[in-house]
């Protein structure tokens, strides 16, 4: 029986001029390229300008996407955007980023999973088109995390970086089968039990500050594989696919270490997995989203390929998501 699936129509990107190495750091906190690089695989990340806001940030990465989609921004009738460094505590950014298209119909919101703010933004999306509620969505994932950092504290600085993804879906009529284009399966889980391990300290209601990030790493680490490869089990046990079928893993980029461990423990092969956590630090909800425009730019992903994704963040939030492009 025929069934109404959240096709990718297309995606873009945009990361802010500036780039941070390791070395540059390194002349500001107690830290070496060689730390970095060794328990990260960071070397590099991309620094928003001053007045440069997430929804700059968001709107570039939107119009690439509308541009790769060629579709018109007036056809846009939702805009789920990830993000945890919003411009504003209130409106959300993503109606910024409505106005700055010049779209007037629909609804725009903001969802906030932390790293996993891609993965819930898409999985919000996909309900929505595939229950009618929307026929075409911006799905954007944006970050300033710049502005949240203990710029002394070597611990998380060196982490993360500044960049913006998105894409265009559309609710297409598909056979049915595991074989369809777009959204195959979601599964979205969180534990606030865990939410003191990664956190930002100050907020509206608490302090009325922005804060600053707080992680306790290792922490975070020891739960890491075991809660991104227990939710892609979810995903290959939902659609009868097994790692031997992946044509793209495009994972959350955190940590190489952890991204290596989660593949080689699902038997996902390396020459499969996207990674830019070297370039791009971790950029939070914008990490899955920017690695798949680079692999989509430089035509490693095409049309038909078999992609997983999957995050892990504060809270903890996890989730995945396989659909094919
Ligand atoms: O997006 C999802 C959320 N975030 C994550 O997924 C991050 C998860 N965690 C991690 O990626 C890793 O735990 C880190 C990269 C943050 C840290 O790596 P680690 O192997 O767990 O190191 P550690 O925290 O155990 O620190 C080892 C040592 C410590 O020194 P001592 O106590 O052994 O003397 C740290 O003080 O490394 C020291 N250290 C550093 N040294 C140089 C910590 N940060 C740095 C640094 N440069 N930047």
């Amino acid at each position: 029986m025929s069934q109404l699936r959240s096709v990718v129509l297309g995606c873009g990107s945009y990361l802010p001029a500036r780039i941070l190495s390791n070395d540059e750091l390194a002349r500001s906190v107690e830290t070496t390229d060689e730390w970095i690089v060794q328990r990260t695989g960071i070397r590099e990340r991309h620094i928003a300008a001053p007045g440069e806001l997430t929804s700059d940030l968001a709107l570039a990465a939107a119009k690439a996407a509308l541009a790769n989609a060629h579709v018109d921004a007036s056809s846009i009738d939702l805009i789920v955007l990830g993000t945890s460094t919003p411009d504003q505590t209130f409106p959300a950014t993503a109606v910024t980023v409505q106005a700055g298209l010049g779209i007037t119909q629909g609804a725009a919101f903001d969802v906030q999973a932390v790293c996993s703010g891609f993965v819930y933004a898409l999985t919000v999306a996909d309900s929505m088109l595939r229950t009618g509620t929307a026929k075409r969505a911006l799905v954007i994932g944006a970050e300033t995390f710049s502005r949240i950092l203990d710029w002394n504290d070597r611990t998380t600085c060196v982490l993360f970086g500044d960049g913006a993804g998105a894409w265009v879906l559309e609710a297409q009529e598909q056979p049915g089968t595991s074989a369809d284009r777009g959204i195959l399966t979601t599964h979205l889980r969180s534990d606030g039990r865990h939410r003191s391990k990664l956190y930002v300290d100050g907020g509206v209601s608490s302090t009325q500050t922005t804060g600053h990030l707080r992680m306790e790493g290792k922490e975070v680490f020891k739960h890491a594989v075991a809660m991104i490869t227990d939710v892609i089990t979810d995903a290959f046990n939902a659609t009868g696919y097994t790692a031997a079928d992946i044509d793209w893993f495009v994972p959350h980029q955190a940590n190489k270490r952890i991204i290596d461990g989660s593949a080689h423990k699902l038997g996902i092969a390396p020459d499969k997995v996207v990674m830019t956590v070297d370039r791009h630090g971790n950029t939070s909800a914008a990490s899955i989203p920017l690695a798949l425009a680079d692999a989509v730019a430089d035509r490693r992903i095409k049309r038909g390929n078999l992609i997983l994704l999957e995050a892990m963040g504060g809270g903890f939030t996890w989730g995945s998501v396989l659909l094919r492009w």
